[in-house]
C-alpha cells in the first residue's frame, strides 16, 4: 500500500516540477533495485537517453532506481499488473517466479568469463529462455552483464571451512541456496534493498555480489572483508509485458528495441570498468580487507559445488544442462 502511494506521489511530483515533458505522448516506467552508478543503473540511463533522443521527446522513460518503488519481490508483480512497463531483474530472480531454467546462470564456477556467458545468451539457449517467459505473458527483450560475484563477511571466505555456520544473504535462487549449503553456510533469502541493513544489524553475517553493488550500497561500512572468489555470474534480463509491448505502434516498438539493444551493448562495455572502479575505491580507502583465494582454495570450493550442479540437473533436466555445456564449448 505504501508503495502505491509513493508511486502516485512520485508521478505527481514529476508533473509539478515540469519534469514530464509537455510533448511526451507516452511514458515507459522502468523500475530496478540498484544504485544509478552501477552497470545496470547506467545501462538503463543510456536506454532512457536514447529513447528520448530518438523519439524527439515523444516517448519518455521514467526510471525508479534503488528499489524506491518496488523491491525484488514485488517488481515482477508490478509488471504483471501494469504498474510499471519494464523491469531488469538479475537472472537469479526468475527461478522463484516459475522459471527455474534461468538458475543455470547461478551455478558456481560454470563460467570462466563473461564471454562464455554471452556464448549462451546470444545463442539458442538465450533465445529459448526469453521465449519461455511468454508462459506468463512476459517478453524478454535482452540480456546484459554485471560480472562475477565475490564473498563478503567480517572474515575472509576463501574455502568451504570458512563458511561453517555463517548466515549468508542470498537472492531467492535455489541454486544459490544449495551453493551456500554445500559450502557449510546457512542461506537467508532477502530482498536486495534490505541487505545492507541486515548486515549492519547482524541478521546475516555475509553476502555475495559483484564489487559495484557492494561499493554503491556502502556494504564496506558493515563488512570488514571482501574475498575475490569470482565464484558465480550476475547478469540481468530486461522484461516487459506482452500487453504493453503489443500496444506500442510498430515503428515505436522497433525504435525502443533498438535503443535497448544499443544501451545493453553500452552496459556490457562499462560493466567491467565499473566493477574495477569500485575495487580500486575499496583499495584506496582501505574500507575493507581484500583477499584473493589461492588456486588450491578455489579448487576446494569447486569440488564442494558438484552436488549443486547435480541438483539443478535433477530439477530442470540433464538434457537442458547438456545443451548448456555444449553451447559453452
Ligand atoms: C542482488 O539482489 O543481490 C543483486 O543481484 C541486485 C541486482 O539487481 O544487481
Amino acid at each position: 500500500r505504501r508503495r502505491w502511494l509513493q508511486a502516485a506521489a512520485v508521478a505527481g511530483a514529476g508533473l509539478l516540477t515540469g519534469h514530464a515533458s509537455a510533448a511526451a505522448e507516452r511514458t515507459i516506467r522502468l523500475s530496478h533495485v540498484v544504485a544509478r552508478d552501477t552497470p545496470k543503473g547506467m545501462a538503463l540511463e543510456r536506454f532512457r537517453a536514447l529513447v528520448e533522443e530518438r523519439s524527439r521527446g515523444r516517448i519518455r522513460v521514467q526510471i525508479y532506481p534503488q528499489g524506491q518503488l518496488y523491491g525484488d519481490h514485488d517488481e515482477m508483480q508490478a509488471l504483471q499488473l501494469g504498474a510499471v512497463d519494464m523491469v531488469a531483474p538479475s537472472l537469479s530472480k526468475f527461478g522463484p517466479i516459475g522459471f527455474p531454467e534461468f538458475e543455470l546462470f547461478d551455478l558456481p564456477f560454470l563460467f570462466d568469463s563473461v564471454e562464455a556467458v554471452r556464448s549462451l545468451t546470444r545463442g539458442k539457449v538465450g533465445h529459448t529462455l526469453l521465449q519461455g517467459l511468454s508462459r506468463q505473458r512476459l517478453m524478454g527483450l535482452g540480456f546484459f552483464d554485471n560480472g562475477f560475484k565475490h564473498m563478503s563477511a567480517n572474515k575472509p571466505l576463501l574455502e568451504p571451512r570458512d563458511f561453517a555456520g555463517l548466515r549468508m544473504r542470498i537472492q531467492g535462487s535455489r541454486v544459490i541456496a544449495q551453493q551456500m549449503r554445500a559450502w557449510g553456510a546457512v542461506p537467508v533469502t532477502l530482498p536486495f534493498s534490505e541487505t545492507r541493513r541486515a548486515l549492519e544489524t547482524r541478521v546475516v553475517d555475509g553476502t555475495e555480489n559483484p564489487v559495484s553493488n557492494f561499493w554503491t550500497q556502502g556494504m564496506q561500512a558493515v563488512q570488514s572483508d571482501l574475498s575475490l572468489t569470482a565464484h558465480g555470474y550476475l547478469g540481468y534480463a530486461v522484461v516487459t509485458h506482452q500487453r504493453f509491448w503489443e500496444n506500442l505502434p510498430n515503428a515505436d516498438r522497433r525504435m525502443v528495441q533498438e535503443a535497448l539493444d544499443d544501451a545493453l551493448v553500452f552496459g556490457n562495455e562499462i560493466a567491467d570498468a565499473q566493477n574495477d572502479k569500485a575495487l580500486a575505491a575499496l583499495h584506496l580507502t582501505g574500507a575493507a580487507n581484500i583477499h584473493n583465494p589461492s588456486s588450491a582454495q578455489t579448487r576446494l570450493l569447486q569440488q564442494a559445488s558438484r552436488p549443486v550442479h547435480a541438483e539443478l540437473a535433477a530439477r530442470i533436466g540433464q538434457d537442458w544442462l547438456t545443451k548448456v555445456q555444449n553451447a559453452l564449448i
